[in-house]
């Protein structure tokens, strides 16, 4: 048991998807496992162990944003030595070629900031997915109808950015999408030797302003689920 953890420590998986609403969490057990528990509900942070095709996983969410997620990946990492952590969630398309419901699975995560920024000082560490995690991703989304793009993401500490002229310059650098947690668990991971991967949902579009139907968002949420659990076995 960790402040913000209530598991035994046998009670959480070495491998761990991160989905940042608890609900999520919930409703990825119930679906895509077998012989589910309950492992942490500490602050309604929802977390569940059971079975995908006789693999031991834990679905725990991470909450919103880089100080929550580093909350959560921290305890899973130095109190229950989790190995595997692939975070799953949805980010705003910032390219014309992304579109929503498309699936990002990030190379790296830029950032203006993370928890972890302060033991850098001047210095721009570049937060990188594990290679094998991400490859076993792209295969596992290729057997999909779905359209995946792999590439850079933006970690912002900010939902509502009042800083327009920020956006252009990822758009122009790449950037396929921007999402709030990424960057923290990638440096977290590097720090730890542990493998992560976030693959993410286009929910809505800074360009566009698009944004997607509630009613999609199970479904989309499912394909995350599925690609980031074969990934993980892969
Ligand atoms: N997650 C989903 N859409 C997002 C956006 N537009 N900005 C930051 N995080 C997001």
């Amino acid at each position: 048991m960790t402040i913000h953890i209530g598991a035994a420590p046998d009670q959480i998986a070495e491998t761990v998807l991160m989905p940042g609403d608890p609900y999520r969490a919930k409703w990825a057990a119930e679906t895509f496992l077998n012989d589910v528990e309950l492992v942490n509900e500490v602050r309604g942070m929802l977390g569940f162990t059971g079975f995908w095709n006789g693999h031991r996983v834990t679905i725990q969410g991470s909450g919103m944003g880089m100080p929550s997620l580093s909350i959560y990946a921290n305890e899973l990492i130095r109190d229950y030595d989790v190995q595997t952590l692939i975070r799953i969630g949805s980010c705003g398309g910032m390219q014309d070629t992304v579109k929503l419901r498309d699936i990002i699975i990030a190379m790296t995560a830029s950032s203006i900031n993370t928890p972890s920024s302060g033991i850098f000082r001047e210095f721009n560490f570049a937060p990188s997915a594990n290679w094998p995690l991400l490859q076993a991703a792209v295969t596992a989304a290729g057997n999909r109808d779905v359209t995946t793009h792999v590439g850079g993401i933006y970690s912002s500490d900010v939902f509502y950015d009042e800083r327009p002229d920020l956006n252009e310059q990822m758009v122009r650098h790449g950037i396929l999408g921007v999402e709030m947690e990424a960057a923290e668990l990638y440096t977290l991971a590097a720090r730890y030797g542990r493998r992560a991967l976030a693959i993410l949902t286009v929910s809505d579009h800074l360009t566009t302003g698009e944004s997607m139907p509630s009613q999609d968002r199970e479904r989309s949420f499912g394909d995350m689920v599925d690609i980031a659990l074969h990934a993980a076995f892969a």
